[in-house]
């Protein structure tokens, strides 16, 4: 190699120190095709969410627990359950009016629910967990969105 040669080398390794480092990852999202988008909370969405889970301590806790691995309880986990076909977390004894609804849970169809779990789904063995206060309802619907999100 001769001399300019070498010293283009250099040139190009100092440029290269020279970059700025990359931003450190803060958080790798693994989704799988289908899945709906991961979206990044608002400060508003985020205040709701903080609502939604005292909400959900005090009237769903008792019978969902909200992480992936967690057991069963009288309901599912509702560990990612906006996206979920209703009715299909495996290993658990759905009625059999929860696995026909044909629902797919979103956040709106969760206050619809919340409103009227057998308005929404007739016969459903959910027997408690009705809200009647749609901020409430709406604030749940938010914690339970955030979960796929890793909040
Ligand atoms: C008394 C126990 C109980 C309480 C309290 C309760 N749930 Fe449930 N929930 C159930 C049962 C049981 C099911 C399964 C219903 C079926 O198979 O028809 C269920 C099902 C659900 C589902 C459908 C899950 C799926 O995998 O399709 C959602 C969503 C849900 N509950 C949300 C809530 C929320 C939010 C609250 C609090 C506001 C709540 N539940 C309170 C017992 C409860």
């Amino acid at each position: 190699m001769n001399r300019s040669a070498t010293a283009l080398l250099v040139a190009l390794a100092i440029a290269g120190c020279s970059k700025p480092a990359p931003d450190p990852v803060e958080q790798i999202v693994v989704r799988k095709p289908g899945d709906p988008a991961v979206t990044v909370p608002t400060p508003a969405a985020r205040d709701a969410t903080a609502v939604g889970k005292q909400a959900f301590a005090a009237s769903c806790a008792a019978c969902h627990a909200v992480t992936a691995s967690a057991p069963a309880g009288v309901g599912p986990t509702l560990y990612g359950v906006v996206g979920r076909k209703a009715g299909t977390l495996p290993g658990f004894a759905y009625s059999a009016a929860m696995k026909g609804s044909g629902l797919t849970w979103s956040g709106e169809k969760i206050d619809t629910f919340l409103a009227n779990p057998q308005d929404l789904i007739p016969g459903t063995a959910m027997s408690a967990g009705a809200v009647t206060d749609p901020a409430t309802r709406q604030a749940i619907a938010a914690y339970l969105t955030s979960l796929r999100n890793g909040g």
